[in-house]
């Protein structure tokens, strides 16, 4: 009998951070649906005020970050973490609280947004209260998996221990620092920092939240699901080590690229620029240790579907972290800044990346926890894998044209230096793209619906029904 069987691990937390993961990937990516709806057709808020775009944009941001993303991180994590250190979890009760923790700030957060209630910084908008709720549950965490580390039975930390180690600790410092502030009431509250200061502080989270949170954590996922799906060793695992600590090193730095042109010094936005360049090395080393872990095994990118959707998240991955240094480049930022540009960057990374290999894991870990040896339908995986692929790449290309076009058109002066466009003309301009956005949106959630169904049946099911398609030996 095996470890799986004899429940010698915490399995019931990696169970229920699995199942809601999908659950809050189809409610998040359907908040986005809707949105990326209501910029073509404004009247889909129905003139009520929690329907409006600004409340619901970011509770779509914080749904599909920390609702999805969140349960995926835990879930792996506390999975990875056991099996890796030959132990159970450090505390059940402990690990219980974490996932009901993070349920009710999942649905404070669900509550608060569209009310309106916001501290008004971006990736860190629930006010005061639900801030400090996140402080106890993430400490709850980190003890958790900390704890469980240091009752390893095996000498070794896996690498991916590595990357979800920096990812706990590196969160719990950006969230304290960027969330100071002084309640008013128990709905509201102002920053502790001001002006330039705040949006330094303010930029030095986002950009972390996106390297730590968004890459180290989902780094974490891809050393240990794209070796374990495919049978191979990591490809190197001295360059997994040096990946690790250039990635740390060089992430803390790149935050001001995301404020150029501002009121920032200068000398502050140049070395968010240069970093932001060095970023590419330690990025690249890392997409290319996960795809070259297939190396002898290429073969089963043919018939093994959660290979493709570990395989290309990892190309997304690369190309997103290739489009991140060329826009910190000032003269580029000029250009890409404020338009659609970053918004289909921020989703080749977030669709294409975050998504797809959350996706890969959640399939290959879902049967096992489950007792059962493989998903219901693998047909079933292989059409949503290609209709997320479809779905990101309308998304993303439909993006970058209708940036292209506005940074183009807004930039555009006649020879007496008036304005060649108005900003209707650009909104005009950019409206099929919207359109091919929404179809992206529309595609790529149907995948998660194929996905829900498909969990349904495998944990329902006694016995594994299509296995049509054979698996490779
Ligand atoms: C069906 C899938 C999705 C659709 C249709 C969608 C749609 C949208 C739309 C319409 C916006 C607002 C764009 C704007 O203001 O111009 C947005 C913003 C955003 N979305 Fe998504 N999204 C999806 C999935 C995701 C996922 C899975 C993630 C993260 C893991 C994500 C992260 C974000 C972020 C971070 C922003 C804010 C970007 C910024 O401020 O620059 N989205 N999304
Ligand atoms: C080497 C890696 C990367 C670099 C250097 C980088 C750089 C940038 C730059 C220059 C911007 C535009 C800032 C602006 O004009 O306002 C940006 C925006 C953004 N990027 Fe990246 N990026 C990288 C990787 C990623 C990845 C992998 C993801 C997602 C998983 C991501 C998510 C985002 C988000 C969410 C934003 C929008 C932030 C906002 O304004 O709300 N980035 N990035």
């Amino acid at each position: 009998m095996n470890a799986m069987q004899t429940e010698n691990y915490n399995y019931k937390v990696v169970r229920q951070f699995a199942i809601m993961s999908v659950v809050w990937g189809i409610v998040g990516m359907a908040v986005g649906v809707l949105i990326a709806a209501q910029l073509m057709f404004p009247a889909l808020n129905f003139d009520i005020p929690w329907l409006s775009y600004g409340r619901l944009r970011p509770l779509h941001t914080n749904a599909v970050i920390f609702a999805f993303g969140g349960c995926v991180l835990m879930a792996t994590s506390f999975y990875a973490v056991q099996r890796t250190s030959h132990t159970r979890l450090f505390s059940d009760k402990l690990a219980a609280f974490v996932f009901w923790g993070w349920q009710l700030v999942i649905v404070l957060a669900a509550i608060t947004l569209p009310m309106g209630l916001t501290s008004a910084k971006e990736y860190a908008e629930l006010e005061w209260p639900i801030d400090i709720l996140i402080t106890i549950v993430w400490v709850a965490y980190a003890v958790v998996f900390f704890g469980t580390i240091m009752k390893r039975r095996v000498s070794h930390i896996y690498v991916a221990n590595w990357f979800f180690g920096a990812f706990i600790i590196t969160v719990a410092v950006l969230h304290l620092v960027n969330s100071m502030a002084l309640p008013v009431d128990w709905s509201k509250s102002y920053s502790v920092y001001s002006g330039a200061i705040d949006a330094m502080v303010q930029w030095w989270y986002g950009h972390n939240a996106v390297g730590f949170y968004l890459t180290a954590g989902f780094l974490g996922i891809m050393y240990y699901f794209v070796p374990k799906q495919a049978g191979r060793p990591v490809y190197s695992y001295r360059l997994s080590i040096v990946h690790f600590w250039a990635l740390i090193a060089v992430y803390m730095w790149a935050g001001p690229h995301h404020l150029h042109y501002s009121s920032l010094p200068d000398w502050a936005q140049s070395l968010g620029m240069v970093f932001s360049l060095i970023l590419l090395a330690p990025s690249w080393g890392g997409m290319i240790n996960g795809i070259m872990t297939l190396s002898g095994a290429w073969h089963k990118l043919r018939t093994d579907p959660i290979i493709k959707f570990l395989i290309v998240s990892l190309s997304f991955y690369g190309m997103s972290t290739f489009e991140g240094p060329m826009m910190s480049i000032k003269t580029v930022n000029a250009l890409s800044h404020n338009t659609d540009w970053t918004i289909g960057h921020v989703h080749s990374g977030a669709l294409g990346w975050v998504a797809m290999v959350s996706i890969g894991a959640l399939y290959s870990l879902i049967p096992g926890l489950f007792g059962k040896k493989e998903m219901y339908s693998i047909r079933l995986i292989n059409m949503h894998f290609w209709w997320s692929t479809i779905g990101v790449v309308l998304y993303i290309a439909s993006m970058w044209i209708a940036g292209v076009t506005q940074g183009l058109m807004w930039r555009a002066t006649n020879q007496d230096g008036t304005l060649t466009y108005s900003f209707v003309q650009s909104l005009e301009a950019t409206y099929p793209y919207y359109g091919i956005r929404l179809l992206g949106g529309v595609i790529f959630l149907s995948g998660m619906f194929l996905m829900a169904y498909n969990v349904y049946k495998t944990v329902r099911n006694p016995q594994p029904a299509d296995t049509a398609i054979p698996q490779p030996v």
